[in-house]
């Protein structure tokens, strides 16, 4: 037996004990053969060594020109692989920020985070469908669609917990939250990734994603809502989504908890050419857009939460003044009452030339 560091592993070698993480937790036990996935599996979990049978161990004479072109793809795959796990771990730094006493409230339990749960869903899945594989692709075509793909996954994770959803469900959410937007992958690259406003033709072609989608999961073995959360997150409840401008009754209900967080996470992120929007604004675009395109009852719970966690914080308002929150107005979310530093509360519900322009 020989301890090999992770980034000399090879296709083909045997574990001699179990590939264990820092806290302990065994990603391979012992006596397995290593495959390409797998050695992108230990590097995804950091482990850093993993001890090899000896007489599984290629010699140096008998390195060939293939296994030199398997070592350079290797290589390819091991800088995938920790790129990967830097930008699942960046991108939770992302969301957190935006949803961050959310979070925290939420997720208090360090040894089974969101992130470390969603990590344990995709080693759960290894054996039907290789969800890290689709993530690679999504992250090699676009990174920012790569990103919101985790960002929406989180959100939809916590808003089946947060709507009592069952265990299984909650892990379909994620699912369907994880890969809604994989059909960008068929969109022409400088039309996805293009700053500023598409023109109307653009535009349209944008629209082909959903369909796209579905198209790519059709086939796969895994929950058709999953495929339809593909087909139908853009449809909304008044039927002035795309593709198919569907009614509320015939959109999955998977679909419109990803519409929620989709649109939220689009609202909130950081983008190249524009900063996100304090989660305020994005709850009054909310409020003005309507609820009835989504699931009345389920966006204005969310929305709620997402107001609560905000509760007590101090916030920058548009004047320049600051203050902090202590009243929520059912009515009006996105318009708490402000206590003032000067002693005064200011109801920003009849204020409406006013608004929270950033938490602080
Ligand atoms: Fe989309
Ligand atoms: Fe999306």
């Amino acid at each position: 037996m020989q301890n090999i560091v992770t980034t000399e592993l090879r296709p083909g070698m045997m574990t001699a004990a179990p590939a264990c993480t820092n806290a302990g937790q065994v990603i391979i036990p012992k006596y397995v053969t290593l495959t390409r996935q797998l050695i992108s599996h230990l590097q995804f979990y950091g482990i850093t060594e993993v001890s090899i049978l000896e007489d599984t161990i290629p010699t140096s004479e008998g390195v060939s020109s293939s296994d030199i072109i398997n070592y350079d793809s290797q290589l390819k795959i091991d800088i995938e692989s920790k790129h990967l796990k830097h930008s699942f771990i960046e991108s939770l730094v992302n969301l957190t920020r935006h949803l961050n006493d959310v979070i925290i409230k939420n997720d208090n339990n360090e040894d089974d985070s969101l992130l470390s749960q969603t990590l344990r869903l995709l080693d759960s899945m290894q054996e039907t469908v290789d969800v890290y594989d689709i993530l690679h692709q999504i992250r090699k075509y676009d990174e920012s669609t790569y990103a919101h793909s985790i960002n929406v996954a989180i959100i939809c994770r916590l808003m089946g917990q947060w709507f009592g959803k069952s265990k299984e469900d909650v892990d379909t959410l994620t699912l369907c939250g994880l890969l809604h937007d994989v059909g960008k992958i068929k969109i022409p690259r400088h039309i996805l990734t293009k700053p500023g406003r598409l023109t109307n033709e653009e535009y349209e072609v944008i629209k082909r994603h959903p369909l796209e989608g579905y198209n790519m999961l059709k086939e796969l073995p895994i929950d058709a809502r999953i495929k339809r959360c593909a087909l139908m997150h853009h449809e909304r409840s008044d039927s002035t989504g795309y593709p198919l401008g569907l009614m509320k009754d015939d959109i999955d209900e998977f679909a419109i908890i990803v519409s929620i967080a989709d649109v939220y996470d689009a609202m909130t992120s950081n983008r190249c050419y524009r900063i996100g929007l304090c989660p305020f604004e994005v709850v009054a675009n909310f409020e003005r857009e309507g609820f009835h395109k989504y699931n009345t009852r389920q966006v204005r719970s969310f929305l709620n939460r997402v107001v609560d966690s905000y509760m007590n914080n101090y916030v920058l308002l548009s004047n320049g003044n600051q203050g902090q929150i202590v009243w929520k107005n059912q009515e009006h979310l996105a318009r708490p009452t402000i206590y003032l530093p000067t002693r005064n509360f200011l109801d920003l519900s009849v204020h409406p030339e006013l608004y929270i322009q950033s938490i602080i």
